[in-house]
């Protein structure tokens, strides 16, 4: 008996060590202690032992089953330890592994400019107006007082369509039809593309963008204008900058200025974008409204009067942001847009 023990002892010891598996471990354990297992038939043997065998077998076989019940124990947590060593490995995740970064787009930097500009007039009290790209040479040139042989009326600058229909050169042809649909008062504010022939340089293109506005009230005067336009380039430019109004000429504003604030790039020093004057030149065109213009869209210019303007805004966009080519706005080069 003592030798079959032992025997029973080696070869559990040898198959538990050996399993691979916990469905194994398990059929190991029922092969020795099942019901009808080999441990189980030694035990139940007892009886049959001498009265002297009796306690010396109890005594072995009780130890040897505590034994072989610890190793199984110990197998089990170790087979089970495993399983979720391998699971965790199958799953694993590399939160730092890098990806592709996937950009998202945004507004071109003459649409933010044109959004900025439309934001700081609504709240103002400006409604903001669209028209066409085409118009009559009446809109962009007669109702706008313009006389018959203003040079911008010729062919090598304007492009006509027909001898009555034109690429508007200007959005002041918004001023015309806002009169006209709306009358007095009026606040509108309107932009868009205009065109004009033009040879490409650095600062010129056929095709660029304007923003018009009007405004047309009682007691309107060239106050009101100076009032307004400085609110609005403190807003837009900065606070610190200066502003110059100089005497101009516009068909459809009399008094008329043009207008221009400290060279933002240089800060009023001299430097080579504004050509040392430490002026940026231009920046917009203003005016009190010529009485020959309220008349033509039926306005009376004894009971009302206005003040208008008008700018670039691709010329403002370079201006603050400090562009200096014309073309980069119109070339949709990635490299140039991402910075915006
Ligand atoms: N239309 C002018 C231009 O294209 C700009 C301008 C000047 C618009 C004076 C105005 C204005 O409304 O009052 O150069």
């Amino acid at each position: 008996m003592k030798e079959r023990l032992e025997a029973l002892k080696a070869e559990a010891t040898r198959e538990i060590e050996g399993a691979g598996a916990l469905e194994k471990l398990e059929s190991i354990r029922v092969k020795y202690f099942g019901k009808k297992g080999e441990m189980t038939a030694i035990l139940r043997g007892m009886g049959k032992l001498s009265k002297e065998e009796r306690p010396l077998m109890g005594a072995m076989s009780n130890a040897i089953r505590e034994e072989l019940e610890k190793l199984l124990t110990e197998k089990q947590e170790a087979l089970k330890a495993k399983g979720m060593d391998e699971k965790m490995e199958g799953e694993y995740l590399d939160v730092t592994l890098s990806r592709d970064i996937i950009r998202t787009g945004h507004r071109h930097p003459l649409l933010q400019t044109k959004e900025e500009l439309e934001d700081l007039f609504v709240e103002m009290g400006f409604q903001v107006v669209d028209g066409p790209e085409i118009d009559t040479v009446a809109n962009n040139f007669d109702h706008l007082n313009s006389p018959a042989n203003h040079p911008t009326r010729d062919l090598t600058d304007t492009f006509y369509i027909s001898p009555e229909h034109l690429l508007r050169t200007h959005t002041s042809t918004m001023q015309i039809r806002a009169m006209k649909e709306y009358g007095a008062p009026l606040r509108i504010v309107s932009s868009g593309r205009v065109f004009r022939y033009d040879e490409v340089d650095d600062t010129h293109s056929p095709m660029f963008h304007q923003f018009e506005g009007l405004v047309v009230g009682k007691g309107i005067t060239l106050a009101n204008l100076i009032g307004s336009l400085n609110i609005f380039i403190k807003e837009f430019f900065g606070e610190d900058l200066e502003i110059r109004y100089r005497p101009h000429y516009f068909p459809f504003t009399e008094p008329s200025t043009e207008i221009d604030v400290t060279c933002p790039v240089c800060g009023g020093e001299g430097c080579a974008t504004c050509n040392f004057t430490g002026w940026s030149m231009e920046l917009l065109g203003a005016g009190v409204v010529h009485p020959n213009v309220l008349r033509n869209c039926g306005i009376d210019p004894e009971v009302y009067s206005g003040f208008a303007f008008g700018m670039g805004i691709d010329r403002i966009a370079m201006v603050k942001y400090g562009i200096k080519n014309i073309r980069l706005m119109f070339e949709n080069d990635a490299r140039f847009l991402r910075q915006f």
